[in-house]
């Protein structure tokens, strides 16, 4: 352990495990930071520059978290940048979250997604072998990897058969971190992990859609909510349990691989149900296919469906066998999916104006 000494804030002067973290403008990246921050470590995060200077989820970061995270400007395809980063500062982790994480974006743009998720990826590993061969490693893995799976629920065991091109990139960066540890003895663990949202999750996934749309409505908006394939299943958790699984895999003394997920399976349909349920709305459904609408009690249409969020092949059905987790890291998921739905609902009617 290196004995980097950490001097703010105040109560934390402590010898601390340096942590890298790409993608931490993201969701995970956000309660990544916060968990590790609990935890003592030196937070380095990778962020790419845009024009606006926005930075994700990390203006959303409490201020005293924020100042302590050491940022470093880079983009996954840039192999040099990250052999210098990874010979410089050798962390002892390093959680590899940054991907073009978007299915829907993945059919328009096979190959931007192939460049940052794939040779992203191959950047990622190639640093760590050459220059910090020590640092622990995870990957972010998805059960997307899954495709259509036949058997249900999944294990780590289930076939690989993935339907989009994130999908494709990403089984391709899993096999890519197998074949390093493998070969080059390194320790990098991933997590085959499921939907898992939050408050701050991109507000282009569909329960963020969902949740934004909902506080809308309840703030006066007249604007149905327009959405894909109602009967699309999935298997949603709180991005908070699924970081703290992260943590742990990168804990044991052995790299391995496993799946964080609830064992709960939803529809999109019963996920706008809970969602306008927490604003005190209750939505009755008419009407099928392309046609369906979704009523509140006094007639008025609040969710109607829109070809055009519809993908050129769904991949759903997903409900994960966490039996691993739960035997080697003693991992479990602590929020419910209508406890889900309800943070994120209330946190955006509180927080957005129309
Ligand atoms: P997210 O919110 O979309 O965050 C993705 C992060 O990657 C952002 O910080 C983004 O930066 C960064 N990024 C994208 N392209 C980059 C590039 N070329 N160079 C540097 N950074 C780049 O994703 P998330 O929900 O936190 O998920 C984290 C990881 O887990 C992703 O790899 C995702 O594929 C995987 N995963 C997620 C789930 C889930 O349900 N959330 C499930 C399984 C696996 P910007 O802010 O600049 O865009
Ligand atoms: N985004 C979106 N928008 N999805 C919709 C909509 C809509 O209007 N209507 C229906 N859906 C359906 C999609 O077809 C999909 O089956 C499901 O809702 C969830 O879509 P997303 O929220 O976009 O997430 P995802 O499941 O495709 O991908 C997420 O989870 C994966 C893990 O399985 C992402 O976080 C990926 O990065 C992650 O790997």
């Amino acid at each position: 352990m290196k004995t980097n000494h950490f001097i703010s804030p105040k109560y934390y002067i402590i010898d601390n495990m340096k942590a890298l973290i790409t993608g931490i403008s993201g969701q995970d990246g956000y309660f990544l930071s916060r968990l590790l921050f609990k935890k003592g470590y030196e937070i380095h995060g990778v962020i790419r520059r845009n024009s606006s200077m926005s930075n994700g989820t990390l203006a959303l970061l409490p201020e005293e978290i924020r100042k302590n995270i050491i940022i470093h400007y880079g983009d996954l395809t840039d192999a040099g940048f990250f052999a210098k980063l990874l010979g410089q500062e050798k962390p002892e982790e390093l959680y590899h979250l940054a991907a073009q994480s978007f299915v829907g974006y993945s059919f328009q743009n096979p190959a931007s997604t192939y460049d940052v998720n794939i040779s992203g990826t191959l950047n990622i590993v190639n640093a760590v072998k050459d220059y910090s061969p020590s640092t622990k490693m995870y990957f972010a893995a998805t059960s997307e990897m899954f495709g259509q799976p036949e058997n249900t629920p999944q294990n780590e065991e289930t076939p690989l058969k993935p339907r989009s091109p994130y999908a494709v990139s990403k089984l391709a960066g899993y096999w890519t971190t197998k074949t390093y540890r493998e070969a080059y003895d390194l320790f990098i663990s991933n997590g085959i992990l499921f939907n898992h949202e939050s408050e701050v999750r991109g507000p282009e996934f569909v329960t963020r859609k969902i949740s934004l749309n909902v506080a809308k409505i309840v703030h006066g908006s007249k604007e149905p909510l327009e959405l894909g394939n109602l009967n699309a299943r999935k298997d949603w958790g709180y991005a908070k349990d699924y970081v703290y699984g992260m943590w742990q895999m990168l804990q044991q003394a052995r790299s391995d691989d496993f799946i964080l997920g609830t064992g709960e399976l939803h529809t999109v349909r019963e996920f706008v149900g809970e969602a306008f349920k927490v604003a005190g709305i209750n939505i009755t459904w008419e009407g099928r296919d392309i046609n369906e609408i979704g009523k509140s009690d006094d007639g008025k249409i609040f969710v109607r469906v829109n070809k055009k969020f519809f993908r050129p092949l769904e991949s759903d059905n997903y409900l994960a066998d966490y039996n691993k987790a739960k035997r080697d890291l003693k991992w479990e998921p602590t929020t419910k999916f209508h406890d889900l739905v309800r943070i994120m609902v209330k946190s955006d009617v509180e927080n957005s104006v129309l």
